[in-house]
């Protein structure tokens, strides 16, 4: 698509959104940028953008094809994809098909321990808050959305988690948990936005349990990027590869 990007419009911890010359589309481009724990622990991976961009299309694109709305258009370059313009909802969806992380620390569960029903949790997304924990009472009072509005974020929530999950599983990894983030398009649907990668969910390998996404890089381990080429190798096939000019580290 010959599409002209404009100015800089939003830019956060790990991507940078900038306008285009059609007001509604928005080019997001993925930053090597690497943060934890708020954004205290900080350092700059060399393709951490490019692989989070492509596993983020691919998996837009499995999402797509089970009829979810998501921003997604292409990947445009390196790194650099076209999406629908969103105004975004400050809400944090979690979704935890087993238990780790912050949920160990905050409530008596097992470590490892299976949801037979995932849990959803919102979370608010303001750093002068630290994101804390929602319930809908709190959502609504703070107009972040209606009744209505989270519950079918709750619905669209729980179809990309049993669709991500099932693709996943296929290529040899586990769904943890998730975090993802909704928008409204302008004709106001929800519509899945921001990004699906290794920055913003638990990926365990199958076979080993080893782990493939950032909690590397939170517990201080090394090859984090080894995990993230690693994520893109099992998810894309030779023909996705192609399309999105795999590169070797
Ligand atoms: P948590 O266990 O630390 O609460 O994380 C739950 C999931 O949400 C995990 O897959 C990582 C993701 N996540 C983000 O994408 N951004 C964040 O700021 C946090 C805290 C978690
Ligand atoms: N996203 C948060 C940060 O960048 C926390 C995390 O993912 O661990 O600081």
């Amino acid at each position: 698509m010959n599409i002209k990007v404009g100015k800089l419009i939003y830019s956060g911890k790990a991507k940078d959104v900038y306008e285009t010359d059609q007001s509604d589309k928005v080019v997001v481009k993925f930053r090597d940028d690497i943060t934890a724990g708020d954004g205290e622990k900080k350092d700059c991976l060399d393709l951490k953008g490019y692989y989070n961009s492509i596993i983020s299309s691919k998996l837009f694109e499995v999402l797509e094809e089970e009829g979810i709305k998501t921003q997604y258009i292409e990947l445009l370059a390196s790194g650099e994809m076209l999406s629908h313009k969103l105004e975004m909802i400050p809400l944090e969806v979690i979704t935890r098909n087993i238990a780790a992380g912050s949920l160990l620390k905050k409530f008596p569960f097992e470590d490892k321990q299976v949801f037979e029903t995932p849990i959803i949790q919102m979370d608010y997304k303001n750093d002068e808050f630290h994101d804390p924990m929602l319930n809908d009472d709190i959502s609504i009072a703070l107009n972040l959305a209606t009744k209505e509005e989270l519950d079918e974020i709750r619905e669209i929530t729980l179809k990309i988690n049993s669709t991500l999950k099932k693709f996943l599983e296929s290529k040899g990894i586990t769904l943890v948990d998730f975090k993802i983030e909704f928008g409204y398009d302008k004709d106001k649907n929800i519509v899945l936005g921001d990004e699906i990668s290794p920055d913003t969910c638990r990926y365990w390998d199958i076979e080993t349990c080893d782990t493939l996404d950032k909690d590397l890089f939170r517990q201080g381990e090394c090859g984090v990027m080894d995990a993230y080429k690693k994520v893109s190798s099992m998810i894309l096939d030779p023909e996705d590869m192609e399309r999105f000019g795999f590169k070797e580290m």
